[in-house]
């Protein structure tokens, strides 16, 4: 694949990335609305190649979590680095395409338009000059167009989504929808991939192939992944780490089999259940 120049100058495949390096860290995060404090002291110190999971109960802050750290809303406190560069305060945008992507909680595709298209619009979410580079190279623009295309079909089969390609994608099976929003956050060519509750709505078994099928991408693409879900097959089979929220707070971290049996985690967390 031809190598695209990411913001900061450097060539995807040319990151020098090791895996166990800290690819993300949060330092005393806080957010709050209007008094109301949704995220207080928030430490992580994200290591390169992990699968994180983030539990805790509605209203815990695990959203607000993925929302300042892509920017979407800035943090009222602490600092966030990805590498050796703070990022805190960037726009969304920039953010992005410095390697970091994500789903929603409430899935938000372009119904209308055909899962082709979804894809395409998001790989163009990550083309520096995008539309402008079109209108002045506009002698290239059939050939890029194209190129855009066989990549965005490509990135549809590897995820086995390539035979709904010209269908809307609100006409999709549910477990499809989701696997979609997957598909156009990874067509960002992310490093690390945050996902908001992807098993929300699912039954068991298209639960347990979402997490075979996060486990795949992880591996696939060289992923760092953080994933928010209530789900607790989900989160034990797939997570070597979990934190746990409540009110904004860590209050435990660590393997699946300390996180089952920590009696803080049983109380605050199993208990409102
Ligand atoms: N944009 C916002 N404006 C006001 N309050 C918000 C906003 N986003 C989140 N909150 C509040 O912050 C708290 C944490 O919400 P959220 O991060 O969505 O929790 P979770 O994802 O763990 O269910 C909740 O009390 C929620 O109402
Ligand atoms: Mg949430």
């Amino acid at each position: 694949m031809e190598a695209l120049p990411t913001t900061d100058g450097r060539l995807d495949g040319e990151r020098g990335e090791r895996p166990g390096e800290t690819a993300l860290r949060a330092t005393g995060v806080g957010r709050s609305f209007r008094g109301l404090h949704a995220l207080t002291d928030y430490g992580l110190e994200l290591r390169r190649g992990e699968i994180l999971g983030v539990i805790g109960p509605n209203g815990a802050g695990k959203t607000t979590l993925f929302n300042v750290i892509t920017g979407f809303v800035p943090a009222t406190a602490g600092r966030i680095a990805l590498g050796e560069r703070d990022i805190t305060g960037l726009p969304p945008d920039r953010i992005a395409s410095l390697g970091v992507a994500r789903t929603f909680q409430n899935i938000r595709l372009f119904g209308r338009m055909s899962v082709l298209d979804n894809v395409k619009t998001a790989q163009q979410l990550n083309r520096r000059a995008g539309f402008w580079e079109t209108l002045v190279t506009a002698p290239t623009f059939v050939r890029k167009e194209r190129e855009l295309d066989s990549r965005a079909m490509g990135h549809l089969e590897s995820l086995g989504l390539g035979r709904f390609q010209s269908a809307l994608a609100a006409s999709l099976p549910y477990g499809s929808q989701r696997k979609l929003e997957i598909a156009r956050a990874l067509a960002t060519e992310p490093r690390i991939l945050l996902l908001d509750e992807p098993a929300a709505g699912m039954n068991a078994q298209e639960t347990a192939e979402l997490t075979e099928f996060i486990r795949e991408i992880h591996g696939r693409f060289g992923l760092t992944v953080v994933v928010v879900e209530h789900d607790m097959s989900l989160i034990m089979r797939l997570c070597q780490r979990i934190q746990v929220l409540n009110y904004g707070r860590v209050i435990a971290e660590g393997t699946p089999a300390e996180i089952r049996t920590n009696r803080t985690v049983i109380e605050a967390y199993l208990g409102t259940e």
